[in-house]
């Protein structure tokens, strides 16, 4: 598998199939029994971890929820780092997190933790905007060294955000490859990988697919990519839209 500086590459695939698997294993999270990742051709097995770690940003799966504060648990992807309030406000902007901040009793200093005083429950998609605004700010602020990320690896970011923040979320993570940085989309909405620049296929822990999307629609025999993205499609073609409605005629009220 090959992963091309500056491009967006989606993985693909089932549950199990391996995908977070392998988003650990490229960021240098897991570390792998056999074969080898090398980056131009440095084997990742003997580059200096810390520079390898400065080199990746991960949004996991499974991200860390940090009982903290809300802006705590932005700067917490660059702990070391100084970062003020327009670079949070920068990142919380990319990810539409201002809408959420500003229902929140303390804004950015409310407490993410119920159960404490004064602390909240986030819902599950304004979760997944803390933690890609979290993604931004250590793709775009410094680390040791003054390095910045040039590959994340973004895995289910969008799950549980509503239609209209998911398309938007896409949109800018796809941005992020305009800055230079290498984007590695990891999901099931396979109306988003469409639109990556190249999509690799995983079952049961192997590669078994790989192509543009417009490549993976076309190979015979059918590919298991198109199976599922039309099967993802059949569920928007019942028919069944209703016409809107016209909206009701003015009438004119006497004074
Ligand atoms: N730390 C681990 N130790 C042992 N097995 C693991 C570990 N993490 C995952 N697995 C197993 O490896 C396989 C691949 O899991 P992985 O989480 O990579 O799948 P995935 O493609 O990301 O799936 P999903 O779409 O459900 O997120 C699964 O069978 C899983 O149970
Ligand atoms: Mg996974």
């Amino acid at each position: 598998m090959t992963i091309p500086r500056g491009t967006v590459v989606a993985l693909v695939g089932a549950n199990g199939s391996g995908k977070s698997t392998l988003a650990h294993l490229l960021s240098g999270v897991y570390q792998p029994h056999s074969g080898r990742i090398l980056w131009d051709d440095v084997d990742a097995a003997e580059a200096d971890r810390d520079q390898l770690f400065a080199s990746v940003a991960i949004l996991a799966q499974n991200f860390q929820r940090w009982a903290f504060t809300v802006k705590a648990n932005l700067f917490l992807g660059r702990p070391e780092y100084p970062c003020g309030q327009d670079q949070l406000d920068a990142s919380a902007t990319y990810a539409d997190l201002h809408p959420v901040l500003d229902e929140l009793p303390r804004g950015w200093d409310t407490l993410a933790a119920k159960g404490f005083e004064g602390g909240v429950q986030l819902s599950g998609g304004q979760w997944q905007k803390v933690a890609l605004a979290r993604t931004h700010l250590r793709v775009t602020t410094p680390g040791p060294a003054g390095r910045l990320p040039h590959l994340v690896v973004v895995d289910e970011p969008t799950s549980a955000m509503d239609a209209k923040a998911e398309i938007a979320a896409f949109e800018r993570i796809r941005e992020l490859a305009d800055l230079g940085v290498t984007v590695v989309l990891i999901t099931h909405r396979l109306a988003a990988t469409a639109k990556a620049d190249h999509i690799y296929v995983l079952d049961h822990g192997r590669l078994i697919e790989q192509g543009t999307h417009e490549q993976l629609m076309a190979q015979q025999p059918a590919t298991q990519y198109r199976e599922a993205y039309l099967l993802q499609a059949a569920q928007y073609e019942t028919g069944t839209v209703p016409k809107q409605a016209a909206p009701a005629a003015k009438t004119a009220t006497p004074h």
